[in-house]
């Protein structure tokens, strides 16, 4: 739609108020999150958080074109993202392209999400020259996980030099935006300043150029793990444990459904209702 935020709108954000972003995978959540998101991006934790698997490597492009799918159905602001799930991309920028404009057709976002600096520069260059906004994302790379041995923090030490050459990387390759996750607040804040790019933090500190969170973990609907990173804004998952609880046992002791749920025989005006 014409008054949705396009990606260059978000990389002239750059150095002004922060961007707000969050992921959803549902219209719902998609509809709550349009009125108070600049980005809403459909992460392929979606895996982890919607489908219980160990990992996002499990994920398909099928699932992030039915979530994308459902998504779009609630965005009229916001610009969606869609993550290239793992496999889908890494082997060559013909099958990323592939793989981006399968995405773009199917759910109608305007941009996608990949993991990688350097390695994936090149890769960045020929999406962003076809049509394809490309939002990067360095530092913790979960699809990595069977290499890095975790989920740890990133780039302390000597190891910051590696992920600012992956911020000037996808900055030089024509990404418009860059998620850091899980890093610590000097490097974030270094590479904040020195990237012509805004920068989207999770677990990156109030340096980066915008905040992202799951929002499922914000909102306390998951619970298996807590990074540190997560401020937990509610705890729907204790509500609904609660609500879960109440039903249960009204309906053992017959308390529901009670006179208000029933149906009679024939409606007030005589139809059958
Ligand atoms: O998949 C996801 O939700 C993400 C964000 C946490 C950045 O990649
Ligand atoms: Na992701």
């Amino acid at each position: 739609d014409a008054k949705a935020i396009t990606p260059p709108a978000i990389r002239s954000r750059k150095g002004q108020a922060p961007l707000v972003c969050l992921t959803a995978y549902t219209t719902p959540v998609a509809r709550l999150a349009d009125r108070h998101c600049d980005i809403v991006l459909v992460g392929d934790s979606v895996g982890m958080i919607l489908h219980g698997l160990p990992s996002t490597l499990g994920v398909s492009l099928e699932m992030m074109i039915m979530h994308g799918q459902a998504v779009r159905r609630g965005l009229q602001q916001a610009l969606m993202v869609v993550d290239l799930p793992f496999g889908s991309y890494e082997e060559t920028p013909q099958q990323a392209f592939r793989s981006a404009a399968r995405i773009i057709a199917e759910t109608g976002c305007a941009a996608v999400k990949l993991e990688g600096g350097q390695t994936m520069a090149e890769t960045i260059r020929c999406l962003a020259t076809r049509g394809v906004p490309v939002m990067a994302h360095v530092g913790l790379t979960p699809q990595a996980v069977n290499i890095s041995g975790g989920y740890r923090v990133q780039g302390r030490g000597d190891d910051a030099e590696r992920i600012r050459r992956d911020a000037f990387a996808v900055t030089e390759a024509g990404a418009f935006a860059v998620v850091l996750e899980k890093v610590p607040e000097p490097l974030a804040r270094r590479i904040t300043a020195e990237i012509a790019i805004p920068t989207i933090g999770i677990g990156a500190s109030p340096a980066c150029d915008g905040q992202i969170l799951v929002s499922d973990d914000m909102l306390g609907l998951f619970t298996s793990f807590r990074p540190k990173f997560v401020k937990r804004y509610a705890e729907l998952g204790d509500q609904a444990e609660a609500a879960i609880t109440a039903y249960a046992a009204d309906v053992r002791q017959r308390r529901f459904p009670a006179a208000e749920h029933l149906y009679a025989n024939a409606s007030k005006t005589g139809a059958v209702a």
